[in-house]
């Protein structure tokens, strides 16, 4: 595992879009695993930055995302798939047909799942997955538990999110109680993982994901295991570990 220091999230940005650059130079057609979230922002203005002036070239390029609200239709504002295209996908020369999240309005949960895993393995696999970190060191929807989830599959979302949530809703009723995710296997799988990480919020999960122990309780614990990890974090996110001395 390296960890790579920034002093601030736009620094984070700078360095994760480099690193996700190299990947798609050195591999035109990549498959990159991505996230949603406020963490990617800064580094896919910064993809898209460089696009425009000509550095980098999506057309080969295929996506997977991490996750996606099931029931929200891909046209919900809430939906990660909105959210990709305002935020990325719309804005570079990736192919539409590419480009792949789970589909929030499949009902069938086992068919959806089987489908998501599919995909993944069709494609080959994923180069890179960029992983965002949750302040319970969630990673895509694999909330801490008894035991890591391995393929993509359905999750309750916690009260505590479906609270948080609903600020973005109008009423309690529309917003999603259920989740589609990667699992941690689909994840690990992934020949490079980049976690990106800023701000102070993020300080304990990060500290308790790179170095404590490994356990369910703590999913992105377990990217202690994956044999090349690059983790991007920003000097208020790093430190608790700077702290206790170990970096
Ligand atoms: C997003 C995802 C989540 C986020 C995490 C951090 O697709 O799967 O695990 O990466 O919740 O969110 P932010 O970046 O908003 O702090």
């Amino acid at each position: 595992m390296r960890i790579y220091q920034a002093k601030d999230y736009n620094e984070m940005s700078r360095k994760a879009a480099n690193i996700i650059s190299a990947q798609v130079i050195m591999k035109p057609d990549a498959v990159l695993g991505l996230a949603t979230g406020s963490s990617p922002l800064g580094t896919y203005r910064q993809l898209i930055d460089w696009y425009r002036k000509g550095d980098l070239d999506f057309s080969e390029v295929h996506t997977v995302n991490l996750d996606e609200y099931k029931g929200l239709s891909p046209s919900n504002p809430q939906s990660y798939y909105y959210f990709m295209q305002e935020n990325l996908l719309g804005h570079i020369n990736v192919k539409p047909e590419n480009t792949n999240i789970p589909n929030g309005l499949e009902t069938d949960e086992a068919l959806e799942c089987s489908r998501y895993n599919d995909i993944i393995k069709k494609l080959g696999g994923i180069d890179i997955q960029l992983l965002g970190i949750g302040n319970n060191a969630h990673i895509g929807f694999n909330e801490p538990g008894d035991a890591f989830e391995k393929g993509t599959h359905c999750v309750r979302l916690t009260e505590n999110t479906i609270q948080a949530n609903s600020r973005f809703f109008s009423s309690m009723d529309e917003v999603p109680r259920y989740a589609y995710s990667m699992g941690i296997q689909n994840i690990m799988e992934a020949r490079y993982i980049l976690l990106i990480a800023s701000g102070a919020a993020k300080a304990q999960a990060l500290y308790n994901a790179l170095f404590g122990p490994i356990t369910p309780a703590v999913p992105a614990s377990i990217l202690q295991l994956h044999p090349n990890v690059f983790v991007v974090a920003d000097t208020d996110a790093l430190s608790l570990i700077k702290e206790k001395g170990l970096l």
